[in-house]
Formats: structure tokens, sequence, C-alpha cells
């Protein structure tokens, strides 16, 4: 019998801390041994001239959501459910994703997450776990449901400050950030102002002003800026953790730098589309612009910079897709037509399967990053954060063998046909990459290689995540006594 099930040979191992040039060697599905020089396997994987990087990770990202009234997407289909979104995903080099249970208000969260189960259920090719998305936190849902969630495994939770059918008011933050506390979860934060945004696109509509373009006009920094004030406040009120999603704008990350400053425990995640598109993208002719509309939008190029900038800094911990993929056709951005106000357009734009080229092309390749920090931003961060660490993130004896091996000079022009995604867009269209993952292993399992697909539907597992990093680090921090946490 051999040693091993696997070994991946000759490669440059890389992990969030150094590199080596490395044998792998991977039996029942984890990485029992790292060494110069390993024999003994029943496949080999030669891995000379290629990087051997843990799989991607990502954090943030929406499978076939059925999308509640009140939202812009009302009525619209998500394109992905969890076999095409895992399958797009494996083949961008990420072997976890991390979507979202969501409960729409009068809805029992423990029923939310039930049904995502269902929708899961035989149907993924890489390993998952659940964020939840709880927009009504009534006494049943904080006081017996969330523990119980917390329980089995969903230990992050998402709040919305904005969209009409899913924002919570301060007060209902502050009860689901004490909360959380208490149950060691962590809480994800949409921080976009409501009232401000809402105020404005009612004076855009009034005055014509309803193109694709002006969505980014009904939302501009400032609305982006007040909601993080606000959220980082209520946070540190609360005495909580708090992770703010998708950061677009740079005066958003002034205050999470400020925050981090002050010794708050905030941690912040952006997406590529923030890095590599600005608000030029929705004025592009006709509707085009709508290809590019997501909240919060795309800004400008100073932001990119105070981006970029962050990821290299550390004042960003991850970067994830926000991957919401609506069709750009009839069914999806199209649906109220061509001359539909910005208001009825679903919000959100596709991209598991580019996150990671992008961030490596345009980060390492580019030298924005070091490889260990791509490896940091794409992968480990986010199981450190949400409790998978080090089972998934890494690589290291004991951790599942989820690699993606990667070709660095590698050239690939971004093409929609060639994605794996039911999406019919993608907004990097022709965007030439350096650097792409050719072989892609879940637990030991070649998922694809060199464009097949090998993985088997179904063979992907719900992960239950244990204690956010950042939960552990409540109550070590200096300061005044919080005289509600023994009233
Ligand atoms: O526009 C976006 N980001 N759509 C997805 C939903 C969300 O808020 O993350
Ligand atoms: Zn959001
Ligand atoms: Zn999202």
């Amino acid at each position: 019998m051999s040693a091993f099930d696997l070994i991946i040979k000759g490669g440059t191992v890389v992990t969030a801390a150094d590199r080596a040039r490395c044998d792998v060697g991977i039996r029942d599905g984890r990485v029992v041994a790292l060494a110069d020089h390993l024999e003994g396997a029943a496949r080999i994987i030669d891995a000379s001239g290629r990087l051997v990087l843990p799989g991607g990770i990502d954090a943030h990202c929406h499978l076939d959501q059925p999308q509640a009234q009140g939202l812009a997407s009302a009525g619209a289909r998500m394109a992905d459910d969890f076999e095409s979104g895992t399958r797009s995903a494996a083949f961008g080099g990420t072997t976890t994703i991390m979507p979202f249970a969501v409960q729409h208000r009068g809805q029992s969260l423990r029923a939310a997450v039930a049904d995502y189960h269902q929708r899961a259920a035989g149907k993924t090719y890489i390993d998952y776990g659940f964020h939840l998305v709880v927009s009504d936190p009534t006494p049943a849902v904080l006081g017996q449901e969330l523990p119980a969630l917390v329980e089995a495994g969903c230990t992050s939770l998402k709040v919305y400050m904005t969209y009409e059918a899913m924002r919570l008011s301060d007060y209902q933050i502050l009860d689901v950030l004490a909360r959380a506390r208490e149950l060691q979860a962590l809480v994800m934060i949409h921080a976009e102002s409501f009232e401000c945004l809402s105020w404005l696109t009612e004076k855009l509509e009034a005055a014509g002003k309803i193109a694709p373009k002006y969505h980014a006009t009904s939302r501009p920094l400032a609305v982006e800026r007040e909601a993080t004030h606000r959220a980082i406040t209520l946070a540190e009120i609360a005495d909580a953790a708090l992770l703010i999603v998708h950061v677009s704008g740079r005066e958003a990350a002034e205050e999470i730098r400020r925050a981090r400053q002050k010794g708050l425990n905030i941690s912040a995640e952006t997406c590529p589309q923030y890095l590599l598109l600005t608000e030029a993208d929705l004025d592009l002719p006709g509707f085009e612009g709508a290809k590019c509309m997501c909240s919060p939008p795309p800004r400008d190029k100073a932001s990119q910079a105070v981006l970029w900038q962050g990821l290299g800094s550390g004042l960003f911990d991850i970067v994830s897709s926000d991957h919401a993929p609506y069709r750009f056709d009839e069914g999806g951005k199209k649906r109220h037509g061509l001359n539909a106000p910005f208001r009825k357009v679903a919000n959100g734009i596709p991209g598991l399967e580019t996150r990671a080229p992008l961030l490596f092309s345009e980060g390492v390749a580019r030298g924005r990053i070091t490889l260990e920090r791509f490896v940091a931003l794409n992968a480990t961060n986010a199981a450190r954060i949400y409790g998978l660490y080090p089972r998934k993130g890494t690589i290291a004896v004991g951790a599942d063998a989820d690699i993606a091996i990667w070709d660095a000079e590698k050239r690939v022009t971004i093409r929609n046909a060639d994605l794996h995604h039911n999406v019919d867009y993608t907004p990097f269209e022709g965007m030439t990459l350096t650097g792409w993952p050719t072989t892609v292993l879940s637990r030991g399992e070649i998922i694809c290689q060199d464009g097949v697909l090998y993985g088997t539907k179904g063979r992907g597992r719900f992960l239950e995540c244990g204690t956010p990093e950042p939960v552990k680090r409540i109550g070590q921090r200096a300061g005044e006594e919080r005289a509600w946490i023994s009233a």
C-alpha cells in the first residue's frame, strides 16, 4: 500500500507566512506530509514551475436566493444555484464558499437555514458554510433560534443598514450585536445609509435622472462613510466584534482606519469590483452600465488607490466576490425594460470565478501585494475570521488538502463564454490577466484541471464553523467599563 494517495511534486508551496519548494503528501483528503522529497503515492501531480497555494475561500457570495419584495431584485431569479456557483468557484481556484442563508421578515431564521440546506444538498462541488442574514430579530430569533444555529456551526450573521425589506434600525442592530457577543458569533454589516440614499434617489428620479449611472450618484461616498461610522459606533457601544463587508470608498476606509487605531474590534472586506471598476463603468452607452450596478457602487481612482494600499497594509482582511448572479437579460437586470429607473434594476454582479485570478493578477503580478499577502487575503484570513482555521485556508499537516496549483505566467483574457457560471455577462470581459489556477483540489480530489471538470456534483460538504477569531479578542481592549454588560 502507498504511503500517500497523492503527492504534489516540485512546486513552491506558499502560505500566508512564507514559501518553500517542497512536495505535499496527501492521504484521506488531508495534507499529511510536507518535505523536500516524498515518494510512494498512487498518483503524482507534477507542479514544477508552479505555485501550490491554499484553495481560495470566497467568504461572501449569494446563491439561489429568493428575492424579497422591497428589493430592486424582487422577482428576478438568481442565475446560479449551488451547483453552477460551486463549479464556477472551483474553476477560479476557490475551494470553500460562504453564501448566505437569508431570513425574510416574518420568517423563522431556523426555517431559512433549513431551506438553504435543502438548496445546497446534493449539488455542491466544494465545501461550504453559511452566514445567516437576520432581517427580523424577534425575541424568539435572538433568544432561541440564533443560539441553536450558532451551536450548529453558523457562527456569523449579516445585518443590513439599507434595502427596505432587510434593514434593521440602530436599536435592532445594537440588540443583534449584544446577542452575538454573548453567543460568540460575528456580525457582518452592509453599511449604507438607507435614509440618505432614499432621499437622494427620490430627488434624482424627480429630476428625470434615472439611468444606471445615477445609481452611483444616489449612493455617494458620504452615504457609505456615515453608515460605516455609525456601525462602528454601535459595535463600540455593544463592545462587539464587527466585520464591514464590501467596503468600496476611501472615506469608509478612513473610518475603519480610525476605528482600528482606537483599538476597536473591526474587520473589513473589499471586493475586486471596488479595486478595478469605477463609477464611469456605470455610464456606458445604453443600458450597458447596469452590468456594473452593485451596492455600494464602484467609486473613483482615488478610492481604488486607498483600497489597494489597505490590502497591503492589513487594513483589509479579506477580498470576497459578493457574487450576486443576476443575468443581464429580461430575467435579471432588464426585467423592467431598458428605460427602467436605476431603483428597479437588480443590484449585484457576478464574480465567483474571477475573484482570485483578478486579485492575483492585479495584486501580485503587478507588484501591489506579496504572494503571502495574496494567500492571506484569498484564503487564510477568511478561515481565521469565520472559524474554519486551520482545517481550511492553509497548507499544513492536518489541514484539508484544498489546494490550487497556479501557473503564475499564464495569460488569460476573461471571456464570459469561458466562465462556468450561469450569468450571461461578466463586468471584467476582455481584461487580460497574468496567472490562473490550472489544477484545483478539494480534500485531495481533483475538481478541475486545465479547463476540464472532474469533480462530482454533491461531494461538497457543509462546514460547521467554529468561533470567529475576532470574537475571541472581545474583552481584550483596555478601556471604560461597559455598565450595560453587568446591568
Ligand atoms: O449589490 C449587491 N452587493 N448585491 C448583493 C447583496 C448585498 O448587499 O451584498
Ligand atoms: Zn451587502
Ligand atoms: Zn452581498
